[in-house]
């Protein structure tokens, strides 16, 4: 075996429907930069693209996310060589393996799948008649694609939010059931890994930020953009000069986490002092601002230059198609799909 092939594969999704806010940087995009410098891990880090018609048909919407994540990541000093980064879309093999899988899939590990159970529940709430109402079978069969996003690069490891542990077990569950009809090893069973410690930022109305709350905070926003948005964050009504309680408090909580150390417990010591809350928000928007001007320059050059970005892709897309495409080989011969001679 090769160097590169005993190495820890550690990959992870991201859906193509937003913005990449804060929170997002925060919770995933940071530490997925990060583990993508240790030399240890082979990462894939891929748009998920196809993922993204289950919950938009806004084509346009699709198109601009798909730039803006891309973006994103290469603004924030994602290493390419490294890492292999692409387009969910741009890997033919994918869609083929997610029906392979789902011809091994039970349907009733479907029906126990969080994101239909609950739009079911929603038509139930209704009184629909129809329990499926509006519901799509790219909803219904979301966590076989997932499975074979997975499957296909024979992952250990993928970080995911709480939300996601049920698709990678689904995922180790498929697997398991084609390496045992086919009687092979071919899918390595993956890991779901979550980090409790990594911080769910709060947003401007202090419900988890989420751009389906609508209360987001974007990356890269303009200087004037942000200080708007920072100013809007909700707060209590405590005056300057009375103690403020720093837990719980989104204010507290956004800075810290772009904070070091001795910052975050500078600022605990100013809201026992009683600083006023729009004297943190000037604090937080020229810490937020001093840290996201240099990334947000580059993103603005890349934003302009989506033929690189192009490139870029396509070579992380060609790398994982080396892949891709003879494993995909060995599995329709499993199957009884190859060749005849
Ligand atoms: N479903 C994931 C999400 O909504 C995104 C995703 C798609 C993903 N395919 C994946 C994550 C494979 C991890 C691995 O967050």
């Amino acid at each position: 075996m090769s160097a590169a092939s005993q190495r820890t594969r550690v990959l992870t999704g991201i859906t193509t429907t937003g913005t990449p806010h804060l929170g997002n940087y925060v919770g995933a995009i940071k530490p997925a930069i990060a583990a993508s410098q240790d030399p240890s891990v082979q990462s894939y880090y891929f748009l998920a693209d196809l993922h993204a018609l289950i919950k938009c048909q806004d084509p346009r919407r699709v198109q601009e996310s798909r730039l803006e994540i891309a973006a994103t990541w290469l603004a924030l000093g994602l290493d390419t060589d490294n890492a292999i980064f692409y387009r969910q879309s741009d890997i033919p093999e994918i869609p083929e393996l997610t029906w392979m899988l789902s011809c091994v899939c039970a349907k009733g590990l479907m029906n126990r799948a969080h994101a239909y159970k609950a739009a079911v529940a929603e038509n139930e709430a209704a009184g629909n008649q129809d329990p499926d109402k509006g519901i799509t079978m790219g909803l219904f069969g979301y966590p076989v694609l997932m499975a074979a996003d997975i499957l296909m690069f024979n992952a250990h490891q993928v970080p995911v939010g709480r939300d996601q542990i049920q698709h990678i077990e689904m995922a180790r569950d498929i697997g398991g059931r084609f390496n045992h009809l086919y009687k092979g090893e071919f899918f390595t069973l993956p890991e779901a890994v979550v980090d409790d410690d990594v911080a769910v930022l709060g947003g401007l109305d202090g419900r988890k930020m989420s751009k389906s709350y609508n209360n987001t905070i974007p990356l890269f926003v303009s200087e004037k953009k942000l200080l708007k948005l920072v100013r809007k964050i909700k707060t209590n009504s405590l005056e300057p000069g009375e103690p403020k309680d720093p837990e719980g408090c989104t204010l507290f909580q956004i800075y810290s986490a772009f904070a070091t150390r001795e910052e975050r417990e500078a600022m605990r010591s100013e809201y026992a002092n009683g600083i006023g809350w729009g004297e943190v928000k000037n604090r937080l928007f020229e810490h937020l601002d001093a840290q996201l001007r240099e990334p947000r320059e580059r993103y603005q050059a890349l934003m302009e230059d989506p033929g690189h970005i192009e490139s870029v892709l396509l070579k992380g897309a060609e790398r994982a198609r080396a892949e891709a495409a003879p494993f995909m080989d060995k599995l329709r011969q499993a199957a009884g799909l190859g060749r005849f001679i």
